[in-house]
């Protein structure tokens, strides 16, 4: 497919998602994440079968930090890749961004109980209140089915310096359509039985289908790869773990744009 038509297409497709899911993002999602704070970690070990730690090492190990960098994690949630970060590397200045103000405030506590200090912002991250060519790296983890991801990672390349990197990890939609079904069933079976067994609010029950349905729209990890060359990113690369249900990206901001 040449650029352009690609470029179109990933337009296309960003606009349907958002038509389809911005009252969930706007008006119901902040309502969600106050509520699964409390639980966020908890339920994840659950419904991976106890691989949320062994996930976030895999993606850990594809993300290159040096001491003294300026690192931001969008939608950062309860700051789980800040911490792991300065676990690896205590020397860094970490800044994380997310809307809840329920996650950050767990993600606050479980940093400062460790002694580490990541700076906090309350935003929505479509628009990133940060200066051009700032951070040598930003990472984003299991939250971009939930934006207007394009617009996203241009804010992102934004931020970026030139030559410095971007690291992705989310759910994805399988290429294999098997794969995708089985994946849905499951994460229907998970989504009722955590929700049973953390006593989820109203709110949180409400979108259970919206998870599943966000996944149905999202990217394949492939079609992920080429959004972010369309975005305008180089030396793009992905791994994907069990049949491509989880996908972990790199990519980097030209050294000239
Ligand atoms: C599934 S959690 C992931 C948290 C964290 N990155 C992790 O890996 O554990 C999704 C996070 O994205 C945040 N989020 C969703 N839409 C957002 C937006 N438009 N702006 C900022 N944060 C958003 C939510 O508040 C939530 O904390």
């Amino acid at each position: 497919m040449a650029n352009g038509e690609r470029a179109i297409q990933f337009a296309i497709r960003e606009d349907n998602r958002e038509h389809q899911f911005k009252q969930v993002w706007v008006e119901e999602l902040d309502d969600v994440f106050s509520d699964v704070a409390r639980y966020y970690d908890r339920a994840n070990h659950v419904a991976s079968l106890g691989l949320w730690n062994y996930f976030r090492k895999r993606f850990l190990s594809t993300i290159d930090v040096q001491s003294g960098q300026r690192v931001l994690d969008v939608c950062a949630g309860t700051n789980a890749i800040g911490i792991a970060l300065l676990k690896k590397q205590p020397n860094l200045e970490i800044h994380a961004m997310d809307r809840s103000k329920a996650m950050q405030e767990v993600g606050y506590k479980l940093a400062c109980k460790l002694g580490m200090h990541i700076d906090s912002t309350i935003g929505d991250v479509h628009t990133l209140p940060f200066p051009d060519n700032h951070f040598d790296v930003v990472t984003l983890q299991y939250a971009s089915r939930h934006l207007r991801i394009m617009d996203v990672c241009r804010e992102i390349k934004r931020v970026l310096k030139p030559g410095g990197h971007f690291y992705h990890c989310d759910m994805l939609r399988p290429a294999n359509k098997f794969v995708e079904w089985s994946y849905y069933a499951y994460l229907r079976f998970c989504l009722n039985f955590t929700s049973l067994l953390f006593r989820s609010s109203a709110s949180t029950r409400g979108c259970k289908e919206y998870f599943i349905n966000a996944l149905r729209m999202f990217y394949s990890a492939d079609e992920f790869s080429d959004l972010l060359r369309d975005v305008g990113f180089e030396e793009v690369s992905s791994q994907t773990l069990l049949g491509g249900m989880i996908g972990y990206h790199t990519a980097m901001k030209p050294l000239s744009t």
